[in-house]
């Protein structure tokens, strides 16, 4: 596996990878925060599943957390994420610094309206511009063929394709953006690398997510309101020892408007906090 950390070298890399394959190869990107855990791993699986020669990026983005947010404690593992990403096959991994990303002067952003609106773009305001301009940077470093990502942000997936779309990023490919379904752990919880911040304790109030969630979705399927049914949802994570919810919302799965019954497209979204930490998770009904 090449490791680089700069944009000169990265260019390199990446055509000398191309160089030395057979013609039509094709390069996939992975992009993450690092803190790597088996939902990043199942990415890289899939990604090898799909192209010859896949590269992961780490790059833990200040842009998209807010003055209040967990920018400093984000967990940072690179050497034992490297040994990882090596022993799945990555080919390349670039793993720039913030200078490296945004030199002296940077001054340019990237909003996507429509889907970045709502949910955690109401709760975390900038965040997804954050998310939208560093990934379209990613894109224009690596110019993989297809990049994947995680549906456990559903609403990111939402508005890199729509960004992707509306800036012909990887074109002509359409479908060149992948969602991976989310991985859980053996309880439900949806793997997360914000998941470490837990205690026991809150990692096992935490599950109860996941319960609450597939037995509103059963509600919302018997055809109960979805009013009384999220109402109920917020109250049994909140007496399992949630602190609050930011959020529990049926929505449409395409264009993330806000639903007031299921509509054969609809998800559903909650984003719940427990200490301090933010759990978000999403479910097809
Ligand atoms: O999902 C993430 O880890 C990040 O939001 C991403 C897509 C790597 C952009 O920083």
């Amino acid at each position: 596996m090449q490791t680089v950390h700069a944009l000169n070298p990265l260019r390199q890399t990446v055509e000398r990878l191309r160089a030395a394959a057979k013609e039509g190869t094709k390069l996939a990107l992975v992009p993450t925060m690092g803190a790597l855990h088996e939902g990043h791993l199942t990415l890289v699986r899939r990604a090898k599943e799909l192209a010859d020669l896949v590269a992961v990026s780490i790059f833990v983005n200040p842009r998209q957390f807010g003055p209040n947010e967990d920018l400093d404690a984000y967990p940072r593992q690179m050497e034992r994420d490297s040994r990882l990403l090596e022993a799945e096959g990555v080919a390349l991994l670039w793993a720039p610094d913030v200078t490296a990303m945004y030199p002296e002067g940077y001054a340019t952003n990237i909003a996507v309206s429509g889907v970045s609106d709502g949910l955690c773009g109401a709760d975390r305001p900038g965040h997804f511009d954050g998310v939208a301009t560093v990934v379209c940077k990613l894109f224009n470093q690596v110019r993989p063929d297809i990049a994947l990502f995680g549906e456990k942000d559903w609403q990111q997936l939402a508005v890199i394709r729509r960004m992707a779309r509306d800036l012909d990023l990887l074109f002509p490919r359409v479908d060149a953006i992948l969602g991976v379904p989310i991985v859980r752990e053996a309880d439900g919880l949806a793997m997360s690398s914000r998941n470490a911040y837990l205690s026991p304790r809150q990692r096992q109030s935490a599950a109860v997510l996941n319960v609450a969630m597939r037995a509103a979705i059963d509600r919302l399927h018997e055809g109960l309101p979805a009013g009384a049914v999220l109402t109920e949802l917020e109250g049994v994570v909140l007496a399992a020892g949630f602190d609050s919810i930011d959020y529990a919302e049926l929505r449409d799965a395409g264009s993330i408007a806000l639903l007031n019954a299921p509509n054969g497209n609809a998800r559903l979204f909650v984003a719940a906090r427990i200490g301090g930490t933010r759990l978000i998770d999403n479910m097809a009904v």
